[in-house]
């Protein structure tokens, strides 16, 4: 194949990428959280009930921040069943997903899981069958100090300091029919504002995200952005932007150019924040909160959304392969070439539950896309750089023509770290990087995940694909590689 370019300058830089792009979001669903993170029962238990091996492997994808408790579930969540004694709190039938909810975790667990990760809290309030005096109180119990009722309360259940939760989310997309509590654009827009005029006015320090559109598929996507963007006004720090992708036509190179579907999503959502910005002469902005994403087709509707009324019920289970890693990679180069608007992201989810992690029993699987999370987020420092790529491209069925590579990169101090997906499936890429302004002495540190698009791991064959040092660079001012067809590689070059 004809030699690709990426060429960089330091001058031409995006914006300093926010650390919180590298999110993630667990959710009271299936068995993300009873059989994922938490199991008293486990052999691997600690002493708060948190599974540890659950926790190694969390720990290797260095997320920042974490939403809870949901998704659709914070729609019916009311947030005083999952504190105080555990024995004490109610067990009730969970609606969204139709499962039995025991509370056992609740709020302070949450924290508690927080702080042994190093993730930031990030709580969605219940705008669906809750109000904006409820979201309010949580608030209250979750930041305010000691000498008032629900802070007395937090205090009472074991936590004298504040939990100091910096985001919150105005509900979870409310504008899905799915959704309980669901209301058009306009009312939903009044619950939020009343909700975060309250909350800000009991914790100034807080950030706010509006509930934005659940999908580009959404017959209001946009005019509900803007709807409750303008009502809304300079009480919304961020707007929410939702995206699950999937190759239900098996048609690999499309499903690989998703890139500027995601690219145009990112886009037009911030047009739009800019444009009510622009209509109410404001000075404020909303960015963009990208608080759920990932591949998730295969597990979807159906049973696989229907609890039957159990506890802890096995759903959302999706298997990923190689070329939904990649898609994994897809956007997370697309956050940082946006680093100037995504400020927040989160992998939707964790564990079992459309996650990079599945447990059985007491065993733990590493799926596909935690080895394309952990190979970006562990290089995720530093200034966000306006990638050029000059080489083929290709014409996807539904995506426009694309160039075989996807790129982005980091300028941290004197490293570059470079994110490169061959969306190749047949021929390998040679591909050399160019930093106009400065010359790359030697790659410090490099993997790669390769293989079949269909390749994934399983319990009998854990490592069919996982991320491997890759020795095929040639460094002497440039970078030089062949980079093999269906692969994402990270690397870490030092400058001169
Ligand atoms: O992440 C699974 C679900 O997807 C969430 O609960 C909901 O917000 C979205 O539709």
């Amino acid at each position: 194949m004809e030699r690709t370019f990426l060429e960089l300058h330091s001058k031409y830089s995006i914006a300093e990428v926010s650390p919180w792009i590298f999110g993630g979001f667990l959710e009271h669903l299936g068995r993300s959280i009873y059989e994922g993170v938490f199991d008293p029962q486990s052999v691997h238990a600690d002493n708060d009930g948190m599974r540890t091996d659950v926790i190694a492997a969390l720990a290797e994808l260095e997320m920042t921040i974490v939403r809870y408790p949901g998704g659709n579930f914070t729609s019916g969540y009311h947030w005083l069943d999952g504190i105080g004694p555990r024995d004490q709190r109610p067990t009730v039938r969970e609606l969204a997903w139709q499962s039995l909810e025991p509370n056992t975790f609740g709020t302070d667990e949450f924290i508690s899981l927080c702080r042994k990760l190093n993730w930031q809290p990030m709580l969605a309030v219940n705008l669906g069958t809750g109000t904006p005096e409820e979201a309010r109180n949580w608030l209250e119990y979750c930041n305010s100090p000691v000498g008032s009722r629900f802070a007395d309360l937090r205090r009472d259940n074991g936590s004298t300091d504040p939990h100091h939760v910096p985001v919150w989310c105005l509900g979870n997309e409310m504008d899905g029919p799915w959704q309980l509590g669901h209301v058009p654009a306009e009312q939903y827009a009044i619950r939020a504002q009343q909700a975060a005029k309250m909350m800000r006015d009991t914790d100034r320090s807080i950030a706010t995200v509006a509930c934005g559109s659940s999908s580009p598929a959404m017959p209001t996507y946009l005019e509900w952005d803007r709807t409750v963007l303008e009502h809304i006004g300079s009480l919304a720090d961020y707007v929410s932007l939702h995206r699950y992708v999937g190759n239900e036509s098996d048609d690999t190179a499309d499903f690989l150019a998703l890139s500027a579907s995601i690219d145009a999503q990112i886009e037009s959502v911030d047009a739009c924040a800019r444009y009510v910005q622009a209509k109410q002469r404001s000075r404020k902005r909303a960015y963009l909160c990208f608080d759920e994403w990932n591949v998730w087709y295969r597990a979807r509707g159906g049973p696989h959304a229907d609890g039957q009324g159990k506890f802890a019920p096995a759903l959302l289970e999706e298997i990923y392969n190689l070329e939904d890693a990649l898609v994994v990679g897809l956007f997370l180069n697309s956050f940082i070439r946006h680093a100037d608007v995504v400020k927040i992201a989160n992998l939707a989810q964790l564990v079992n539950v459309i996650g990079p992690i599945l447990t059985r029993g007491d065993e733990l699987l590493k799926q596909s896309i935690f080895y394309a999370f952990r190979m970006i987020s562990t290089r995720k420092h530093g200034v966000a750089l306006r990638p050029h790529v000059d080489g083929p491209s290709y014409t996807s069925t539904s995506h426009g023509d694309v160039t075989f590579l996807d790129a982005s990169a980091i300028l941290d101090g004197n490293q570059l770290h470079v994110f490169a997906i061959n969306r190749n499936l047949e021929t390998h890429m040679p591909l050399k990087v160019r930093l106009a302004d400065g010359a790359l002495t030697r790659a410090l540190s490099s993997e790669i995940l390769t293989g079949t698009p269909k390749a994934a791991n399983s319990f009998d064959d854990p490592n069919a694909v996982r991320a491997v040092p890759f020795d095929g660079w040639s460094v002497d001012g440039t970078a030089s590689a062949d980079l093999p067809p269906v692969s994402l590689t990270a690397t870490t070059f030092e400058l001169g």
